[in-house]
């Protein structure tokens, strides 16, 4: 399953897989501290699980409180991920009234309102009690002092080991930087934050997860995660005039893969890894679980909440195909008929699926995703299995010719920022090392918590991502969204300017509003936004970054920031 991409790109010769043989040649392995016993050897499986068993668990809808305001709070709970393994330890969001769960319970919300959601950790009673995942103290070392802090600076910027925690809602625009979740303003254990949200400009599959700076993945990966819908009229009329599913044939489809125990519990790898691959694919917290569907239409919103893989969805042999209704952040402008759709972490795809003709079949909904020149040693082909029952079923939905305008954003004197994605080897934690680096070759890369440009609220610009590495960067923009205007292979011209080669394009189901983004090995993708947010009383820093999140987690993650 290696590919290997040639390029002239490539800066200094150093390739993923040649870090892969630094780590496996012992470098690294050699640091590991003694006592740090492996919860999950290299190479070691999870237990194998018969698949399709369980029914897929639906989210329940996130209760407010009378005032219309919601209250949240972050727990740990038991949890299981197979009927046939013992419960295990995971963190959720939930409240009383909707219960705890994770995926925690979605939001609907309607556009044009404010939200306001009150999110306290409880994760544990101690502010001080340790992650329950094993943390690499490696991460944890610090390594310098931080240039734009003078704080010191450990080698995954920010890890702590301790159960700190912050709430970033994904895609949501126009906000305040307090609402967004500040990767640095984390709550511990018994702490609280409000968070004022802006209203929301039109319906969108939105998700809410955790951002705790350098325990990002962690946090996630424990179960942080749950889907935010936002409905608008349009939407509502489209539902009762049966051009779209009754929202009883509409659920969250939340993708992730993890490691399991012998007995059932999250293992996340003992040594920090620039990467992280499951080999039990969960779809909202349940192992490779079935749907019983009429032959009807459904309405799923895909989500890949997971922390490295991609996946590329089919419906069976592919006879079945997906309508792409809706991309991260709303309505495309007409359906989209996919064979197969391609989400990276952090994307969504809001599809209609049409069982009618399927009735007694068993369809598998599988990933034929081949990660980009990496060794894949967990691969992962099954997703989960709809069971369609034989009783025809009464399904008046008629999807429209068009969903929605999407007003092209004018690129005319819109500033261009060039982005460089690329990785260099980190002798600290003996792996990969991500980040974003600026337009020249000379360019260092930047670190998080300095914003290195100001951007003038309500102002447009372009932004390209140049990927000068073998591997898929899903890269996402806090704040907005953005239109896609182009993909081409990268190339450099004498002087070392970044220039299109040739042209790759833009997918169908690309045109629509979109926060996060598929650049490809040795890509240049170019979106185009509106920056425009909401004066919050701090200063307005917002984060970019790609969302793979171990990633995020190392360095590849930076700040803009946003100026009245
Ligand atoms: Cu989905 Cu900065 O995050
Ligand atoms: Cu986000
Ligand atoms: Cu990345």
């Amino acid at each position: 399953m290696k590919k290997h991409t040639p390029s002239r790109l490539r800066r200094n010769g150093i390739t993923r897989r040649d870090f892969l043989k630094v780590t496996a040649a012992g470098g690294a392995a050699l640091l590991l501290p003694a006592g740090l016993t492996s919860q999950l050897a290299h190479g070691a499986s999870s237990p194998s699980l018969t698949k399709f068993k369980d029914p897929l668990p639906i989210p329940g809808i996130m209760q407010a409180d009378a005032d219309g305001s919601f209250a949240v709070a972050m727990k740990e709970f038991r949890h299981r991920f197979h009927s046939d393994l013992p419960e295990a330890t995971v963190w959720g969001y939930g409240n009383e009234a909707s219960g705890y769960s994770t995926p925690g319970p979605t939001f609907v919300v309607n556009s044009g309102t404010r939200t306001q959601v009150t999110w306290t950790n409880n994760l544990s009673t101690d502010p001080a009690a340790p992650h329950y995942l094993p943390i690499d103290p490696r991460t944890l070392a610090v390594i310098g002092i931080n240039h734009h802090t003078g704080q010191p600076e450990t080698a995954v910027h920010g890890a702590t080991n301790n159960r700190k925690a912050v709430v970033h809602l994904h895609g949501a625009q126009g906000i305040t930087a307090f609402a967004d979740g500040d990767p640095e303003q984390t709550l511990l254990p018994t702490e609280a934050a409000t968070y004022d949200y802006a209203p929301q400009p039109r319906a969108a599959t939105l998700w809410y997860h955790d951002h705790a700076l350098g325990n990002t993945r962690l946090n996630v990966y424990m179960g942080l995660a749950g889907a935010f819908i936002v409905r608008d009229p349009s939407e509502l009329q489209m539902i009762a005039s049966q051009q779209l599913p009754d929202p009883a044939y509409e659920m969250p489809l939340v993708l992730q893969d993890r490691r399991l125990t012998a007995t059932g519990k999250l293992a996340y790898s003992t040594r920090f890894n620039d990467t992280f691959m499951g080999d039990v694919m969960l779809v909202n917290g349940k192992a490779w679980p079935h749907l019983d569907v009429q032959p009807r239409k459904y309405r799923f919103r895909l989500l890949n909440g997971s922390n490295t893989r991609n996946y590329t969805l089919q419906l069976g042999d592919g006879s079945l195909m997906f309508q792409q209704i809706g991309s991260d952040g709303g309505f495309l402008a007409q359906p989209v008929p996919l064979m197969s759709i391609t989400l990276t972490p952090g994307e969504r795809a809001d599809v209609i699926v049409d069982f009618s003709n399927s009735g007694g079949q068993n369809i598998v909904l599988m990933n034929h995703h081949i990660m980009a020149n990496m060794t894949d040693e967990y691969p992962i082909h099954e997703v989960m299995q709809f069971r369609v029952g034989s009783i025809p079923a009464i399904d008046n939905v008629t999807l429209p010719a068009a969903l929605a305008t999407i007003p092209p954003l004018d690129p005319t004197n819109a500033p261009q920022r060039y982005f460089k994605l690329e990785d260099e080897f980190d002798p600290n934690v003996g792996d990969a090392k991500w980040h974003i680096a600026g337009p020249r070759l000379s360019d260092p890369p930047e670190m998080f918590e300095h914003p290195t440009h100001d951007i003038r609220n309500d102002s447009i610009e372009v932004w390209n991502w140049v990927n000068k590495s073998d591997m898929i960067h899903p890269m996402h923009l806090h704040l907005v969204q953005f239109q896609v205007l182009g993909r081409w292979k990268a190339r450099e011209d004498s002087k070392g300017n970044i220039i299109p080669g040739r042209n790759i394009g833009v997918d169908p189901n690309e045109t629509g509003w979109k926060d996060t983004v598929r650049v490809g090995p040795f890509e240049l993708v170019r979106v185009i936004a509106r920056f425009k947010g909401e004066l919050g009383s701090g200063t307005e820093n917002f984060p970019f970054h790609c969302h793979v999140l171990e990633h995020e987690d190392h360095e590849m993650m930076r700040l803009f920031r946003l100026v009245y």
